[in-house]
């Protein structure tokens, strides 16, 4: 019997994994990689020309004109999504006696808002800098025009993936962010490639601890810790223009990282110091080559048996 290639092509079983790992997998090796203490003597020797690993009280498009030229090695924003949003809403599902009042929204003008802040970026930032920013899709034109007329360069347009979003009847759950991950220089910026296979959809649960005050809009540690683990090393400094809880801060000293940022909301102080405090210093630090990569895994499966692996 003869078959059309259409029909060869149906005939054909779909590959369960899109990707499959060949031989170089195996030799996989991140770019580069520190022991515990070779990072925490990077930590420990790092100076910079203002003090860090603390926070500012104000308005951060202020306190940004105040940083020294090319000073932070790296930026985590994660800025009000122009929503309304208090963090408090019913329909967030949220026991109201553990969310800290005093969220500043932006209520106008989000491309002024965006345009503001964005654009103090490039001078504080080196050449190797690069720019975290998170965003929503209602506003996200807004975003990415400001960083483009800021001058930075957009390298991914990553997805984050959460486990579930808001109920809605006549429209779909919105189960996503954006993050932009933007460049100064397109030439000189830093990335370490800690996996062999490094995509740009991150599925990654939203964290809830019971009883934990915070305002509403934590993003998970392990997130902010992704972003950081590929363009930063152990020692540089990380800048948060909008702290929230203090999730970057968290992340950048229990990763061997230094830390410094702006929050408006006072009333954030006391959570934003209880949750540096309760992190140990380095305590999230694995060097990568200590760390399980699933395409290396599966080409050691692969290869096992033909005694390469
Ligand atoms: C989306 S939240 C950040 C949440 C944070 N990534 C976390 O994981 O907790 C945005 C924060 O920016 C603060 N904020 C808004 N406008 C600001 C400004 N101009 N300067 C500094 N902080 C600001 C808000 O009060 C809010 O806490």
């Amino acid at each position: 019997m003869n078959i059309e290639p259409e029909q060869r092509a149906t005939r054909r079983k779909p590959r369960k994994n899109k990707y499959i790992p060949n031989l170089a997998a195996l030799g996989f090796k991140p770019s580069e990689d520190w022991s515990i203490e070779e990072a925490k003597s990077r930590y420990d020797l790092a100076v910079f020309p203002f003090q860090v690993d603390r926070i500012e009280y104000s308005d951060c498009v202020e306190g940004m004109r105040n940083l020294p030229d090319e000073s932070v090695d790296c930026v985590v924003a994660d800025p009000p999504f122009g929503l309304s949003f208090t963090g408090k809403e019913s329909i967030y599902n949220r026991d109201e006696r553990f969310v800290r009042s005093g969220y500043f929204e932006v209520t106008k003008d989000y491309k002024e808002f965006s345009r503001r802040w964005i654009g103090e970026l490039p001078r504080i930032m080196k050449a190797k800098s690069s720019a975290w920013i998170f965003s929503g899709w209602t506003n996200l034109a807004d975003i990415l025009n400001a960083a483009r007329d800021a001058g930075l360069y957009l390298v991914n347009h990553i997805i984050w993936k959460y486990q579930f979003g808001v109920f809605t009847q006549r429209k779909f759950v919105t189960s996503h962010y954006h993050v932009l991950f933007l460049v100064k220089d397109e030439d000189k910026y830093y990335f370490n490639k800690i996996s062999h296979y490094p995509l740009d959809v991150w599925e990654i649960k939203r964290t809830y601890k019971r009883g934990e005050v915070k305002n509403g809009t934590k993003l998970p540690e392990e997130l902010v810790r992704r972003c950081m683990d590929y363009t930063t090393r152990p020692g540089d400094l990380v800048l948060d223009p909008f702290m929230g809880n203090g999730t970057t801060a968290v992340v950048a000293k229990g990763s061997f990282r230094h830390f410094f940022g702006f929050e408006l909301n006072k009333g954030m102080k006391q959570v934003i110091e209880r949750n540096i405090a309760k992190v140990k210093l380095g305590e999230f630090y694995v060097p990568y080559s200590q760390r399980e990569d699933e395409i290396v895994e599966r080409a050691k499966a692969k290869f096992a048996f033909k005694g390469i692996a």
